[in-house]
């Protein structure tokens, strides 16, 4: 059920229930973070391995400091500068934190969201919600109520509508356990901005393949089921597909070609406005039921890398299609 009752999600999460909530970045699927019963919910509705962990969400940094060995000066900065904002912080856990949460590591991810309903929802609870983004494992992430309640609103009883999500892509993840930060996941914030804040470069850190340690960062997540290929050349591609039925995926000036159905990310070629629609035109092109969605990349640059770092993950399970 969808609704907009903060009362009924406290109610549900107070009793161990997994709720879905919105977010600045996507919507997640919430359940009290220190109830482990509650938290192998998540990973089972979702269809999660464990060994990929949970951010922790919180409404402030005192709460925080409650869980973690220190907030060291460099992630105090952050915290102080991006928050509520979306950006995870990677961080030493303490005791209180259970493994299940973390898959065993000793890092915690934790984060305070930009959403007003979530932010008093928060302050409601005395504990953080665990929540990874409510979509089956692999899928892509929702950014409206409505695409939480298609693929799981038989699985979670409640999901609160915040509307659509402002940032459109999930947080950037940086590890501040070490002197030295790394970027761990590209996400809402610019690598540039963090960067700007510390005064210093920050090593990015992207983890890929099969078996590593940010399973978040698989090379193939974010995935439509209809193959998915970025194309350099559109009207090449579109004479080498000529029997196919084709939709594009596309960002700023685009011709109009009769034999496309073409969405576009971002008509004036803003890169905030393409990241908020990314994931709803990757499931409304999903829907539709296409033979194959052609897709470009966009300039690498602010959220453009994180928007191409999406798109390359959405696609890389589709580079031998023919
Ligand atoms: O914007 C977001 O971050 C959204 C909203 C709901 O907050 N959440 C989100 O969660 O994207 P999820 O579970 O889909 O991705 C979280 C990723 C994990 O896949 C993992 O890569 C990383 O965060 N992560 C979490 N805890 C970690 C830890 N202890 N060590 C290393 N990586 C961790
Ligand atoms: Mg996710």
């Amino acid at each position: 059920m969808i609704g907009n009752e903060i009362n009924a999600a406290v109610n549900l999460l107070n009793q161990g229930q997994v709720v879905g909530i919105p977010t600045e970045t996507v919507y997640g699927l919430a359940a009290n973070g220190l109830n482990e019963k509650a938290v192998v919910s998540i990973f089972k509705i979702k269809n999660r391995p464990f060994f990929d962990p949970l951010i922790l969400h919180f409404s402030d940094i005192e709460s925080i400091l409650e869980y973690v060995v220190e907030l060291n000066p460099k992630a105090l900065k952050l915290a102080q500068a991006f928050w509520p904002g979306p950006m995870t912080l990677l961080l030493k856990k303490n005791d209180k934190v259970p493994d299940i949460v973390t898959s065993g590591s000793a890092l915690v991810a934790v984060r305070i969201p930009n959403h007003p309903l979530t932010l008093s929802l928060l302050e409601q609870l005395d504990y953080p919600l665990a929540a990874p983004s409510a979509n089956p494992f692999g899928y892509i992430s929702p950014t409206k109520a409505e695409h939480v309640e298609k693929q799981l609103g038989d699985l979670v009883p409640y999901i609160l509508d915040g509307g659509d999500c402002q940032v459109g892509l999930e947080s950037t993840i940086v590890d501040c356990s070490e002197a030295a930060l790394k970027i761990k996941r590209l996400g809402g914030l610019s690598v540039q901005e963090i960067e700007n804040c510390i005064g210093e470069t920050i090593e990015i850190e992207i983890s890929s393949g099969s078996n590593p340690s940010s399973p978040g960062q698989l090379d193939k997540h974010y995935a439509p089921k209809t193959p998915f290929l970025i194309v350099d050349d559109l009207e090449t591609s579109i004479l080498k597909f000529k029997d196919k039925k084709l939709a594009y995926l596309g960002f700023g000036e685009i011709a109009d070609n009769d034999n496309l159905y073409i969405l576009n990310l971002s008509q004036k070629s803003d890169l905030s406005e393409a990241a908020q629609n990314l994931f709803h035109y990757m499931r409304l092109l999903d829907q539709i039921g296409f033979d194959c969605i052609l897709t470009m990349k966009v300039p690498e640059v602010d959220l453009g890398r994180a928007i191409n770092d999406r798109i390359k993950r959405a696609a890389a399970d589709f580079i031998h299609y023919k």
